[in-house]
């Protein structure tokens, strides 16, 4: 059995153009899902699967990240005066312990290939969870910890992989399938972004990867691909032969937060889930669904 992924890298260097200009300062990693920004959910689900160290890369005006998951002294001392011990335990609850966390800058966006490669000599040979923010994956089992079970059956490259539209598959990162037991797919290529007809198959990678070590020697080539980026799966690609590359189709409905309508559907999914928020919620989707009743 391969070692269990202990390490986890968080691109958050990319400029989210498009959610331009709520991001021209604010990075679209903190935009928030009802409460949270999406790079908590990631933390969160990243700590479940049992993930010890946090490597984020990130770039300019990607500070807020950093405050986001530091001591806020003020807000201890205000929120202890005014008795607010549910608001403070939460605080106090998201903290990484001292050492957990280390945050490295993309200097330029050159791709999410690049900002991985970035991380390379925090790794030192290890296997390790890549996550990406805008990915936001609501299910029982947390999507990494069953990306993580997958991988302890099988090692090498693996990703979270879903069943797009054929007109989506320019979007994505796609497989081209050997073999598939309904839940693990075995793949001997990968196809960034291609055009739905060039498409091998309908199958998309999400945000949720374990890199075997040989990635980095590739992402050291600096190869540009799709949109002229340095792209993680054609480097995953070009270990196929050497490693394995698997597909895991999780269990749970992952929201393209990437995107302005899987945003705005996270919303509305995740407040659907509250029980303070529930019945509000039913009530204004329902009000929105039938204008005419409004
Ligand atoms: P996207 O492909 O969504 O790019 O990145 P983006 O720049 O964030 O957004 P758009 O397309 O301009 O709107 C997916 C993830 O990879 C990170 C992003 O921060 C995001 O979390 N990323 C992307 C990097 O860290 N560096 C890059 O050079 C590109």
């Amino acid at each position: 059995m391969p070692p269990a992924p202990r390490k986890a890298i968080f691109p958050v260097g990319g400029l989210g153009t498009r959610f331009l200009p709520v991001t021209k300062a604010l990075p679209k990693e903190m935009l928030p899902v009802v409460d949270k920004p999406l790079i908590q959910y990631a933390v969160e689900e990243a700590r479940a699967a049992g993930i010890e160290e946090f490597i984020f890369v990130t770039g300019r005006g990607k500070s807020a990240i950093e405050d986001h998951f530091d001591h806020s002294y003020e807000l201890r001392d205000t929120l202890m005066a005014r008795d607010k011990k549910a608001e403070l335990d939460a605080l106090e609850d998201m903290l990484l312990e001292p050492g957990q966390v280390a945050y490295i800058r993309q200097q330029e966006p050159l791709g999410l290939g690049h900002a991985v490669w970035c991380a390379r000599h925090m790794i030192h040979g290890e296997p390790v969870a890549v996550l990406s923010a805008d990915d936001l994956v609501l299910s029982e089992v947390p999507c990494l910890k069953q990306v993580i079970d997958a991988y302890m059956e099988v090692g090498g490259n693996l990703a979270a992989v879903m069943d797009v539209p054929r007109e989506h598959t320019d979007r994505y990162g796609i497989l081209d399938v050997v073999a598939d037991d309904g839940r693990l797919v075995e793949a001997r290529g990968l196809v960034e972004k291609p055009a739905p007809a060039d498409a091998p198959s309908t199958l998309s990678i999400i945000g949720r990867y374990i890199l075997d070590p040989t990635v980095f020697d590739e992402l050291g080539r600096q190869e540009t691909g799709a949109g002229g980026e340095i792209q993680l799966t054609d480097a995953m690609a070009r270990t196929i032969g050497r490693v394995p590359f698997h597909g895991l189709r999780f269990e749970g409905r992952r929201f393209d937060c990437g995107s302005k309508a899987g945003f705005l559907e996270a919303n509305v999914a995740y407040a659907l889930e509250r029980d303070d928020l529930r019945a509000e919620m039913r009530e204004i989707v329902r009000r929105y669904a039938d204008p005419a009743e409004g």
